[in-house]
Parts: structure tokens; C-alpha cells; sequence
């Protein structure tokens, strides 16, 4: 076993443009100009992971097309093996197409291209990738096939999975059997508990991902209020201890929120990887995704780890001032 993180999931292609209001359906409204940038949910754990320092291998697939080649070799100059990132004939590449508001905040809709015809077998060709590596990062850009297939190998081998529900669909229930760690946002938890969470407390929403869904360790992220980590010990019923710790904001003035939610994930599995515990991966994974909000796109905003102790420190001194 090594300490390498594998992230097995999308790759896409993002067309974005900023507006000031977000358009109404029927309604056209003028932008500025068009950005492409890399994306996809998966590519950008595994490259907000790997600029943090973390040895990172990607598996997924791309279309054999002008975005594919140039994706792949974003993925490659950040040191990221893809070896196992497939390029398909007959597919466009994954691609998203967003819209960013004046206050950073965004609508993305997604068409799965390659994402979307990646299969269990093209997962089983990638299993000594995803076997050696001590953390697996997942995100539902693509199948459940593919999904269940990854994690059964990371899960018979030792290795920690880490699901990201997003965009959210009802989990499957044997995917979540094998989930070590479920971060996912205040909507997707809503989704997944479903009923009025503001009447629960964190511990009883603790206690009912166990129950309901057999997960013991849970990030709940809130964007520029921080997040709540979750976890619940050993044992079950009533005895078993319930255990909530808020990670404490870190305030930045927005410009493009794309991507700050895979921002954090891959700063939990860079974390995870290195052996710290849940908590303190989630208190640096804050500051990343704060750091991402600060910057137009979503890989190009991500900081490395020289980036993102300049930012810590500048918050020092605005404290001290
Ligand atoms: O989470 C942000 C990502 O969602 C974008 O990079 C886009 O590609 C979509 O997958
Ligand atoms: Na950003």
C-alpha cells in the first residue's frame, strides 16, 4: 500500500461565461467572453489533490477530440498519472456549460460525453491503479457500474473510499456499504435524509446516516459557513456516541464558486492519504475551497500548497491588525 490517492470519475470540458444575473428560462441575457477551462468533478479532486502534494492517479475517460487531448495533458503537467485515462473514438469529450453570476455564484449543466460511456470493464482494466492506492475519491459524473466496480476494489484491498454525491442521485445502497467517508453539501444532504433537517441536531442527523445508510464519518460542507464533520464511534444503538465538530469558515470575497465543492473533496483525500484524521483534513480542505472561490474556473483557480499558506498567513495578519 502506498499513500497515493486514486480519483476514478469525470473529465470535462468547461465553457463558461460570466453575466451579471443568472438568465430566466425563456430569458437571453448578454455575457462576457467565453472561458474554456479543465473540469469535471472528478479530474478536479484528483488535480486540487495532487497541487496540494499529493501522488495522484486518475481513471477515467475522455473523447478522442481536440478537449480530450488537451485535458489529458493538463491532468499530465499537474504530475498526475493517467495512464488509465481512456480516449474513446465516436464520443465527444465530457463537457459542462456554465453560467457565473456577479457574485460568483453559478448554474452548470452537464453533457457526460466519454463520462457517460465509461464501463465496469474499462474500471477492472485499472485495477492495480485503483488496488495500490491508500484513498479512493468518487463523484457521481458516471455510472453506478463504475462506481460500485471501483470501490469493491479499493474496499477488498484495503483502501478508504470517500463518496461525494454530487450531482445527487440516490446513492446505491451497496455503494454506500463500502463508503468510509461521505462528504456531500447541505442540498445533497437533504436530499439524502430527506424531511426538516433545520429540526434535527448534527448528532441526530448522525445517527440517522447510520442508521438509514450505514455511514459512520461525514463531512457536511456549507460554503462560506464552513462545514460540520460527523462521526460516530464504534457500536450501535443508543449507546454509541454521536459526535459533531464545526470547521470554522474561511471568509473571501467570491468571484467564481465553480468547482470549490471538488476543491475541498480533493483536499480531504490529499489529507486522508497522509494519515491525518477527518477534522484536520477538513480544516485545510476549507481553506482550499476558499482560496478556489477567490479565482475564475475551477483547476485553474486551485492553489498549491505555497499558494495556500500565503492565504492562511495574510488571514493571520488581518486577525492580528
Ligand atoms: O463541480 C464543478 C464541475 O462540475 C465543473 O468543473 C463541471 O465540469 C461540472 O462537472
Ligand atoms: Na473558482
Amino acid at each position: 500500500r502506498t499513500d497515493t490517492v486514486c480519483v476514478v470519475g469525470s473529465i470535462n470540458a468547461d465553457l463558461s461565461v460570466a453575466t451579471e444575473h443568472l438568465p430566466q428560462p425563456g430569458q437571453t441575457v448578454r455575457g462576457g467572453g467565453l472561458v474554456i477551462g479543465s473540469g469535471g468533478k472528478s479530474a478536479n479532486q484528483a488535480v486540487a489533490a495532487s497541487r496540494i502534494g499529493a501522488s495522484v492517479s486518475m481513471v477515467g475517460a475522455v473523447g478522442h477530440d481536440e478537449h480530450g487531448g488537451i485535458l489529458r495533458g493538463a491532468l499530465e503537467r499537474e504530475g498526475i498519472d493517467t495512464s488509465r485515462v481512456q480516449s474513446f473514438a465516436d464520443v465527444a469529450t465530457g463537457t459542462a456549460l456554465i453560467t457565473i453570476d456577479h457574485e460568483g455564484e453559478n448554474t452548470i449543466v452537464v453533457s457526460p460525453g466519454a463520462n457517460g460511456v465509461l464501463c465496469d470493464r474499462d474500471i477492472e482494466l485499472a485495477r492495480e491503479t485503483i488496488a495500490q492506492a491508500a484513498v479512493l475519491g468518487l463523484a457521481f459524473e458516471v455510472d453506478d457500474r463504475v462506481l460500485l466496480t471501483a470501490a469493491r476494489i479499493a474496499h477488498s484491498s484495503g483502501g478508504r473510499v470517500v463518496l461525494n454525491p454530487s450531482p445527487y442521485r440516490t446513492p446505491h445502497p451497496d455503494l454506500l456499504a463500502m463508503v468510509d467517508l461521505l462528504v456531500l453539501n447541505e442540498l445533497e444532504l437533504a436530499d439524502m435524509v430527506g424531511g426538516d433537517l433545520a429540526a434535527k441536531s448534527w448528532e441526530d442527523i448522525c445517527r440517522v446516516l447510520l442508521e438509514r445508510f450505514g455511514i459512520r464519518h461525514t463531512v457536511v460542507t456549507a460554503g462560506a459557513r464552513g462545514a460540520m464533520v460527523l462521526n460516530h464511534a464504534d457500536g450501535t444503538g443508543p449507546d454509541a456516541q454521536a459526535h459533531a465538530v464545526r470547521i470554522a469558515p474561511i471568509t473571501v470575497s467570491a468571484v467564481d464558486t465553480t468547482g470549490c465543492g471538488d476543491a475541498f473533496l480533493g483536499a480531504v483525500l490529499a489529507g486522508l492519504a497522509d494519515g491525518r484524521t477527518v477534522v484536520d483534513a477538513a480544516h485545510t480542505a476549507a481553506a482550499v475551497a476558499a482560496y478556489a472561490a477567490t479565482r475564475r474556473g475551477a483547476q485553474d483557480s486551485y492553489p498549491t500548497s505555497a499558494e495556500l499558506q500565503a492565504l492562511l498567513d495574510s488571514l493571520d495578519h488581518d486577525d492580528a491588525a
